[in-house]
């Protein structure tokens, strides 16, 4: 569903990304491990269309997105999830999940405005949609909470059901269980495994390998801006290569 391929990407003289190729099959949970600043949230930001990159392109469905702004991704269901900024946490559970139809589609304001009778229908719509995507995970009740007021792990799982809004085809997910108890790690793979198996398609990078082990059939582990190795779980943790580089012995 999604191909990675040859993308590079430089911050003024700072090389971050140089070069990955990677492939994420649809109905799968692929993952993306490596140590730190080794440019994991960078490429999913360059793939989720938050920044261009320098180099290579990207593929949905077989389709370049390359050249599309990230509304314009998301609208051909290419998701990236962002944190609940503070802004946002302001907002109750319910808004943030209206809301992130807008905020991630570009869709107009002003035309909202002109076309009441529609938007309504369409508004009372999302709250029922919203509704079934909160109950799935477990927020539904908190639905009229202010987002801030939430603990770490449903905060991510809000993160979630904002980007099931765009119904998405992938979902690029950085760190979703980073902050959060273990317990709440349990739910939140849970609701994903889940999600997989009604066919929704993620790329997950995570530093818990556990999560990692027990979701993704495809691992990729990047170190220095570079694909290291790929493969199951079980046959990177073996690579040698891969040891070394969370040790920092990487050439
Ligand atoms: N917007 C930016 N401007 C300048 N440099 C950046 C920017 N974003 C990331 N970097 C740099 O790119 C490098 C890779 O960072 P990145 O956040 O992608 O690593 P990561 O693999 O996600 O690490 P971690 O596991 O700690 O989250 C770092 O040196 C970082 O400082
Ligand atoms: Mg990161």
């Amino acid at each position: 569903m999604l191909h990675i391929e040859n993308v590079g990407k430089s911050f003024g003289a700072l090389t971050v990304l140089r070069g990955i190729n990677l492939e994420a099959a649809a109905g799968r949970i692929t993952g993306i491990i490596g140590p730190n600043g080794a440019g994991k949230s960078t490429l999913l930001n360059v793939v989720g269309g938050l920044f261009p990159n320098d180099t290579g392109r990207i593929l949905l469905d077989g389709t370049d997105v390359t050249p599309l702004p990230m509304h314009e991704r998301a609208r051909c269901g290419l998701v990236r999830t962002f944190q609940i900024s503070r802004e946002l946490g302001e907002l109750t559970v319910l808004e943030n999940l209206m809301l992130a139809r807008q905020a991630q589609t570009g869709e107009a304001v002003l035309g909202a405005l002109l076309r009441p009778g529609s938007v309504a229908r369409e508004e009372r719509a999302a709250v029922l949609e919203a509704k079934g995507l909160l109950d799935n995970v477990g927020l539904w009740r908190l639905a009229d909470q202010s987002a801030r007021a939430l603990s770490g792990g449903q905060k991510k799982l809000l993160e979630l059901s904002r980007a099931l809004m765009l119904k998405p085809k992938i979902i690029l997910l950085d760190e979703p269980a980073a902050g959060v108890s273990p317990p709440m790690r349990l739910e939140i793979s849970k609701v994903i495994r889940g999600l997989c198996q009604d066919g929704m398609t993620f790329v997950i990078v995570e530093h818990d390998m556990d999560m990692i082990a027990s979701l993704c059939d495809q691992v990729y582990v990047m170190a220095e801006g570079k694909n290291l190795t790929s493969g199951t779980f079980g046959e990177v943790v073996a690579d040698d290569r891969v040891v070394r580089a969370y040790l920092g012995g990487v050439a």
